[in-house]
């Protein structure tokens, strides 16, 4: 076979490729491959390029027996850590006095990786949340059959933490449910013209009580003509609910909602609105700010749990925004108070 036609072959592959022969040189190396190794790979020893030795043991072997051989390859994109599995089988008749060649095919497992990872820790992180209540339920349940049988203050008392404890499991189902939901619609984008003013309004009344329990003021600054986006009003309403209690519960005690309209915003490309909900409280450490909408997070999780946070909020605040095609930013500063600021196109 000639160069040319192993080159056409390699460059066909869509996947990273190379081939060694029994010269153990890399006689051909194709444009996936040359960007994963380096340019200027074709002719060198495969042992200078391919250092892991597990690659490089599955290369030896499989040249010296001509049995296939899977091996790990790990690299650096420059952003992350990628691990590939390599794929060798040997080519009879090519190479070196037709010695035949080993192929090498580089499969990109990162997201996969990442993706089961990431399956796993989320049902880690759901049976650990539902765990501490069940675990609390399963105590109360046995205190008031054995010791507090006949004391009725105490099955009082009792009954009422578990009655705190089941609806914080029955908050983290719905809002589990409600992510779910959000999610599987994430592609379709809602239809309906929705009134950000009048939204906000309720969304402010509605949480009245809980700003007060708080001793926390809440105003709300809009302009006078209504602002209309296209939206889901009820998605739209969780959005605003869980960022003006956030602010509420781990804010200061001062919460500004601010709305307004930007002709042209840059980062929707389309005329927008702007709904940024600001605190006086003691913000949020930069450290936490990368994954403060991951499911689960929270910044401060021991004051969080307290409140009866699940950590879901901002994930579906995250997500339900994706689906308007919006935005979502949060800045802070410690002792500066935190500002969420959402940019829903018109
Ligand atoms: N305005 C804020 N100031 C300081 N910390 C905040 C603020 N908003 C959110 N956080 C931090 O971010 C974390 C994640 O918020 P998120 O809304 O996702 O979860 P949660 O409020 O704990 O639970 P849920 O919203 O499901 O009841 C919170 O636990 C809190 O530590
Ligand atoms: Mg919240």
């Amino acid at each position: 076979m000639t160069t040319e036609l192993i080159d056409g072959f390699l460059a066909a592959i869509p996947l990273p490729a190379v081939l060694v022969d029994q010269t153990e040189r890399f006689i051909a190396v194709n444009s996936g491959a040359a960007a994963l190794l380096g340019q200027g790979v074709k002719g060198r020893h495969f042992a200078t390029i391919l250092r892991q030795p597990s690659v490089a043991t599955a290369i030896e072997g499989c040249l010296r027996d001509r049995e296939a051989r899977t091996a790990r390859h790990l690299s650096n994109d420059g952003a992350q850590d990628t691990t590939f599995t390599v794929t060798l089988r040997y080519v009879p008749g090519i190479g070196a006095v037709g010695g035949g060649a080993v192929l090498a095919c580089f499969d990109d497992i990162t997201e996969r990786e990442q993706a089961s990872q990431m399956r796993r820790d989320f049902v880690g992180n759901v049976s650990h949340e539902l765990r501490t209540p069940l675990t609390a339920l399963i105590g109360f349940i046995e205190t008031l059959r054995g010791p507090a049988r006949d004391d009725a203050k105490a099955r009082d008392r009792f009954l009422t933490i578990m009655e705190g404890e089941a609806s914080r499991m029955n908050r983290l189902v719905g809002d589990l449910l409600s992510l779910n939901r959000v999610e599987s619609e994430e592609r379709v984008r809602p239809k309906e013209k929705v009134d950000l003013s009048g939204h906000l309004a309720s969304t402010l009344k509605t949480l009245a009580p809980v700003a007060e329990a708080r001793g926390a003021t809440m105003t709300l600054e809009a302009p006078d003509d209504p602002v209309f986006v296209t939206g889901d009003p009820d998605q739209l309403q969780q959005v605003f609910t869980n960022l003006v209690e956030n602010a509420v519960k781990y804010g200061g005690d001062q919460v500004r909602v601010v709305l307004s309209f930007t002709g042209r915003d840059l980062a929707v490309r389309a005329p927008a609105a702007r709904v940024q909900v600001i605190d006086n409280g003691p913000g949020i450490d930069p450290v936490h700010l990368p994954r403060l909408t991951e499911r689960f997070y929270r910044a401060d999780s021991h004051r969080s749990r307290e409140m009866g946070g699940t950590g879901l909020g901002l994930a579906i605040v995250k997500h339900i925004v994706n689906r308007h095609r919006g935005r979502l930013r949060v800045e802070s500063e410690l002792g500066q108070g935190s500002v969420f600021t959402v940019i829903l196109p018109e």
